[in-house]
Parts: structure tokens; sequence; C-alpha cells
């Protein structure tokens, strides 16, 4: 699957989000090692910070199947990630990241979004 087609099963999934606050919609879309696609949304709540990202909830969804880190190959996202999602992106070591910003789609790696990041 070209990263191309991960952005647009992303922008797929992104109907489904749940963002009446923000009106803001994401998709995402991991591509698994083993060639699963696992998609996730943006779930918004009344008490605004505690609604979750279309990443994480993606990744979260993969790893409730068995996922660990280093299984994930790449994710597709229609929005560029926030600082806590890039940091979730390290954490579950993908290869790419391919992302839509001002109309063009860029490829980066998690340590290129989060250089020097944290780790235990
Ligand atoms: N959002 C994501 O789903 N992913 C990101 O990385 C950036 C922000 C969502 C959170 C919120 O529901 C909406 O976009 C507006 O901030």
């Amino acid at each position: 699957m070209t990263d191309q087609e991960l952005y647009e099963a992303a922008a797929a999934a992104s109907q489904a989000a749940y963002a009446p606050y923000s009106k803001f919609l994401v998709g995402a879309a991991a591509l698994m090692r083993d060639g699963r696609v696992v998609t996730g949304v943006n779930v918004e709540n009344a008490s605004y910070p505690v609604g979750i990202c279309a990443e994480r909830c993606a990744i979260a969804r993969a790893v409730v199947e068995g996922a660990k880190p280093g299984d994930f190959e790449a994710i597709g996202i229609t929005a560029s990630p926030c600082g806590a999602c890039r940091q979730w992106l390290h954490e579950f070591r993908f290869d790419r990241v391919a992302f839509m910003h001002e109309g063009e789609l860029l490829v980066r790696r998690p340590d290129e979004l989060l250089p020097d990041s944290f780790e235990l």
C-alpha cells in the first residue's frame, strides 16, 4: 500500500469522526507490518481536554488487537500530528508518518517530527 493510498484510507475514515465541538474531522490509518490497516478518528468530549486524536485512536485500536512497538510500518493522517501524537508515534516506532500539510502530503520519520525525544 502506498503512502497516498494510506492517506486516502485516513480521509475515508475521517467521515466517522465525532467532532461536534471543533467540527474538524480527522482520520488516521495505520499500516501494520502484517499488512492490516487500522483506522482511527478524533473523538471529542464536552470536557474538551479529554477528547482523543485520530492517531492515538488508531494506535490504541491496534494495541487492543495485540500490536506492540515495532509492529507499525506507516500511518496516514489527514492533519499534521499534534505534539502528544508525535510522542505516541515515537513510542510505537513507526517507519513513516504521511500527513497532509498545507495541501501537500508530507512523509517524515518520527525522529524528524520530534527530535531528541523523551524515552524511559
Ligand atoms: N486532532 C487530531 O485528531 N489529531 C491531531 O494530531 C491534531 C488534532 C483533533 C483534535 C480535535 O478533536 C480537533 O482535531 C481539533 O483540534
